[in-house]
């Protein structure tokens, strides 16, 4: 959205030793960046500055359509600068900031605060904007000047859009603009005071339970208004079996419909709220093993085209109030692809490594209209990638890495796949797993 950064172009910068993998395939062959695009693919290439991709996958930068960064508002949780840092280190050059900030994101004014933030952040900053004043489901947004200013998606997450009219109106609004509607579907008169899944364990727990039908209601109305209005839909975090068969059938309909799925909604399920820990509270709530199963599979057959981290970060002392007090979200943006590479490759579904790089990067970059990445790696293409060892395995601490959170709910556990560089626009922003600057 931005174009502020640029490598130098009078120096070389050869990543050397990879396996190129993007949409178009899986090569081996070294890859020369100048200044801000690949200038050269191919075997034994030579240049200025020599980046050890030995053993490594040398794919597209990831991108995330679901990202909190929390800023305006809230900068003891997050800021533009640590959000897009945790980015740039979990191997993203591109974010898409959501618009549950203070205030929202609901005007060309707070867009354009949020693009003046990102201008020097280690990677592309976007932002999605509000569908309505304010996200409080009333009135409309100005979409028309936030889309001016290059914003693609709208949304209220956080909160799903409960009125039926004013919904076709954003999605007849938005398809006149060629915006995309992406919605957090939850009812809330079926959510409201519930604070996890409805099941087993929310009755063992005694905590209020919320229905997988507080999803699949709202996700059944937009894909009847997607169908009555011809608006391009694409729905946030879907946690539930009945959600992924639904869209299923709506894109072998031939409807404009994307879904996304977080990766807690592929790992973890309700069991894990089990010891009342809040780290493991989130919105829609963390479902029961077949969701989860369905959730994978979904990945896997491209019912849901990405993974999306929903990278929620809370300050420590909001997460530690009680269960049923505390914030919803967790962070992601650090552990992602390592999640992914367990989850949906080693186990589950066993994706093949590029059909997960798919999720994590040319899919998304293609839903959020971002031109210059997940491009096939190629002379001419803007340097936007990342760099993979696939064999090494890791365990997952509690530092949050470079979030100013700590509300990680995956402590303690051993994956595969770690990110080794980052370049964005040219510009190698992590090396050897450090960021740059
Ligand atoms: O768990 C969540 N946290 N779900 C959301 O939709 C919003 C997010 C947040 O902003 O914390």
């Amino acid at each position: 959205m931005i174009d502020r950064r640029g490598g130098d172009e009078t120096v070389d910068v050869v990543l050397r030793g990879g396996t190129v993998v993007d949409a178009t395939g899986e090569r081996r062959a070294d890859v020369v960046v100048r200044g801000r695009h690949v200038v050269a693919v191919g075997p034994d290439l030579s240049g200025d500055v020599v980046v050890d991709a030995g053993g490594c996958v040398v794919a597209p930068g990831l991108v995330d359509l679901h990202t909190h960064l929390r800023q305006p508002g809230k900068e003891e949780a997050e800021t533009v600068e640590s959000g897009s840092r945790a980015a740039a280190l979990g191997g993203y050059t591109a974010v898409l900031a959501m618009p549950n900030t203070t205030p929202a994101i609901d005007c060309a004014a707070v867009v354009r605060e949020v693009l003046e933030l990102g201008r020097d952040a280690l990677c592309d900053v976007h932002t999605s904007g509000a569908i309505t004043v304010d996200r409080a489901g009333e009135r409309l947004a100005p979409m028309a000047e936030m889309a001016g200013l290059g914003v693609r998606l709208f949304t209220d997450d956080g909160t799903g859009v409960q009125d039926d009219r004013l919904m076709r109106r954003a999605m007849e609004y938005g398809r006149g603009l060629g915006v995309t509607l992406a919605q957090h579907c939850e009812v809330t008169s079926l959510s409201e005071g519930t604070c996890m899944h409805e099941g087993e364990w929310s009755s063992r727990l005694g905590l209020p339970g919320q229905p997988a039908e507080a999803e699949e209601l709202m996700v059944m109305r937009d894909i009847a208004l997607a169908r009555l209005t011809g608006a391009r839909v694409h729905l946030l975090h879907l946690s539930t079996a009945g959600s992924v068969a639904m869209v299923a059938a709506a894109r072998a309909g031939g409807l404009s419909v994307t879904a996304e799925a977080a990766p807690h909604h592929f790992t973890l399920t309700d069991a894990c709220c089990a010891g009342y820990d809040a780290t493991f509270k989130v919105h829609p709530p963390l479902r029961s093993d077949a969701d989860v199963a369905a959730v994978a599979q979904g990945l896997a057959d491209d019912t849901i085209s990405a993974i999306a981290t929903d990278h929620a970060p809370h300050a420590p002392e909001e997460k530690e109030r009680p269960f049923d007090e505390a914030p919803p979200g967790m962070l992601g943006l650090e552990y992602a692809l390592a999640l992914a590479i367990t989850q949906l490759v080693d186990s589950g579904p066993r994706m093949p490594l590029s059909q997960v790089l798919a999720r994590l990067s040319w899919q998304p970059a293609a839903i959020a209209g971002m031109e210059r990445h997940g491009r096939p790696i190629a002379p001419g293409a803007p340097a936007n990638l990342c760099v993979i060892d696939p064999e090494a395995r890791w365990t997952i601490d509690a530092t949050g890495g470079a979030s100013r959170s700590r509300n990680v709910p995956y402590v303690g556990r051993t994956v595969r796949g770690l990110v080794r560089h980052t370049i964005c626009e040219g510009e190698p922003v992590v090396l050897d797993g450090e960021a740059q600057r």
